[in-house]
């Protein structure tokens, strides 16, 4: 039998962590949790309740009303908030804003720490995020930190963006994701930083395909 497995991917927004440690979980059978999913889906309680999150009282409302529960369906991992499964409505920009803003919060960390931690001690996990090498996950076996240049990751998501039909513009969505990057990195608790045993790669010059490989071959020694 396989020995209990966690591997941590760390990196800002838009690196495309989900997308690879997605095809990593396929790969070598985990299961892979996207972390930022759960900030989301409490910025989606906020957004639905009319909340503004930035009063304090916000915060209290949604510990005290939002259940998110991680389950697992076959080879995948869903979301719920409140019983009902969550989809591509927190995927939004809008939603991503609030959950970075809802994200400086000690609560809100709490919460999503401990559903985190829960998950990886019942499963063999790939999580991607922005302090799991160094705050949820420190004992990982695997670490890796998956950056790329702010205009890389701008040209990739506005491609994204127009393949899906959505009208946009590229200096906005540069000074969006600049701006996310600020909050992440500058924000008092658990900002984004690379854990210090974490294997730094850079995928601005790199295809999927290149970044799978790199981080297959360190993660196929512990499997
Ligand atoms: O990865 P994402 O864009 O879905 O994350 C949304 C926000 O959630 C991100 O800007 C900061 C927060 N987040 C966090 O603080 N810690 C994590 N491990 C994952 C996300």
């Amino acid at each position: 039998m396989m020995k209990h497995i966690a591997v941590a991917i760390d990196g800002p927004s838009g690196a495309g962590k989900s997308t690879i440690a997605r095809l990593l979980a396929e790969k070598f059978h985990l299961y892979h949790l996207d972390t930022g999913a759960l900030f989301r889906c409490l910025a989606l309680y906020a957004e639905e309740n009319n909340l503004d999150i930035n009063d304090p009282a916000a915060i209290n409302t949604i510990l005290q009303g939002a259940v998110i529960k991680i389950q697992v369906m076959g080879k995948d991992v869903r979301y719920s908030l409140n019983n009902s499964a969550v989809d591509k409505s927190i995927r939004t920009e809008s939603i991503g804003h609030s959950a970075s803003l809802l994200s400086q919060n000690a609560a809100m960390r709490n919460y999503v720490l401990e559903l985190e931690r829960e998950f990886a001690a019942h499963n063999n996990v790939i999580m991607d995020g922005r302090d799991i090498g160094t705050v949820v996950l420190p004992q990982a076996d695997v670490k890796i930190y998956l950056d790329a240049r702010p205009e890389e990751r701008a040209s990739r998501r506005w491609q994204d963006l127009n393949q899906q039909g959505l009208e946009c513009d590229y200096t906005s969505v540069l000074n969006q994701i600049n701006q996310r990057d600020f909050q992440d990195i500058n924000r008092l608790l658990a900002p984004l930083k690379q854990a210090k045993e974490a294997v730094y790669i850079d995928s601005s010059q790199m295809d999927i395909q290149e970044v799978l490989e790199r981080i297959s071959a360190i993660i196929q020694p512990i499997i």
